[in-house]
């Protein structure tokens, strides 16, 4: 029954762990398959063709497992692939991401608002449509972030050189009075005690400055994406009607060991990981050799 068929998720690497984590306390219920393209992480500079490539390959190889519903926990290849996603195998149902532009405008108080995603995201016709839906009574301040998806799988987390990148990033956006921060890449919620230990750190710098930034929202859109998945399944009548907890399974087009490791860490709990393995275009469990 379909019903009782796996969630697949994925994302270039970690990231989409920090969706993962919320669709299962949210469904805790739902068998989960989750895939880390970390062979080809970074997607954030890639081009769009080839993102849609391997977006494609990722989504047909958790069609082979059988999913009933995919989730794109990478706001990065929302922005390129979600589109050619659908239409590549179009009974599946898809949920995707995107910077939680909307939100944000509604909840700033002072209608400055941070946006931190990747070069990708900033640069898709999908991230224009919602600066033009959404973002035209607020001033927005972007930055792509650049290092920062390395260095968080790298598994640096709080590190003197990821809160070097952050203080880089942030303090203009400080300085230019922001409220409210947008977390636009699924690699970021893991560094949020990060970013906001940082914040208080420019923001005792630059005690003296009129602009100052107290007190920023930080906005996470993985709980909204979980609650979002239930309305799909819904929709579809696709929820699954047992009452004990799901499993999870994790791939790697990486390293197997690392990720076990690093999912460890991240969501306190032990995972089976095992490793999928691209061929041209098409990926294969490492089991099926
Ligand atoms: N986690 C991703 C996102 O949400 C992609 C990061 C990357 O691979 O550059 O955009």
């Amino acid at each position: 029954m379909a019903s009782l068929s796996p969630i697949g998720i994925f994302d270039s690497g970690v990231g989409g762990l920090s969706v993962l984590r919320h669709i299962q306390a949210y469904l805790p219920q739902e068998n989960l398959i989750y895939l880390a393209d970390q062979v080809h992480v970074p997607y954030g500079r890639r081009s769009r063709n080839e993102i849609q490539a391997f977006s494609a390959g990722v989504a047909r190889f958790l069609d082979r497992q059988d999913v009933k519903l995919i989730v794109v926990a990478c706001n990065t290849a929302s922005a390129a692939a979600l589109t050619y996603l659908r239409e590549t195998i179009p009974d599946m149902p898809f949920v995707g991401m995107e910077p939680a532009v909307k939100p944000a405008a509604q909840q700033t108080r002072n209608g400055k608002v941070g946006v931190l995603a990747t070069e990708g995201t900033f640069e898709s016709p999908r991230y224009a449509s919602l600066m033009t839906r959404f973002a035209q009574d607020v001033k927005v301040f972007e930055d792509p972030c650049i290092g920062l998806v390395p260095l968080i799988e790298e598994g640096q987390f709080d590190t003197p050189q990821t809160r070097a990148l952050l203080h880089t990033i942030l303090a203009p956006m400080l300085a230019a009075g922001i409220d409210t921060l947008v977390l636009g890449c699924t690699h970021y919620p893991f560094v949020a005690t990060t970013i906001t230990s940082v914040i208080a750190e420019i923001n005792s710098e630059t005690a003296a400055s009129p602009r100052l930034s107290t007190g920023v929202m930080i906005i996470d859109p993985a709980p909204a994406v979980a609650r979002q998945t239930l309305r799909v399944l819904e929709k579809y009548n696709l929820l699954n009607p047992t009452s004990h907890t799901g499993s999870i399974n994790l791939f790697t087009t990486g390293d197997a060991v690392q990720l076990q490791t690093m999912s460890q860490t991240l969501l306190q709990r032990d995972f089976v990981v095992a490793t999928a393995v691209w061929q041209q275009n098409n990926l294969i469990p490492f089991s099926d050799f």
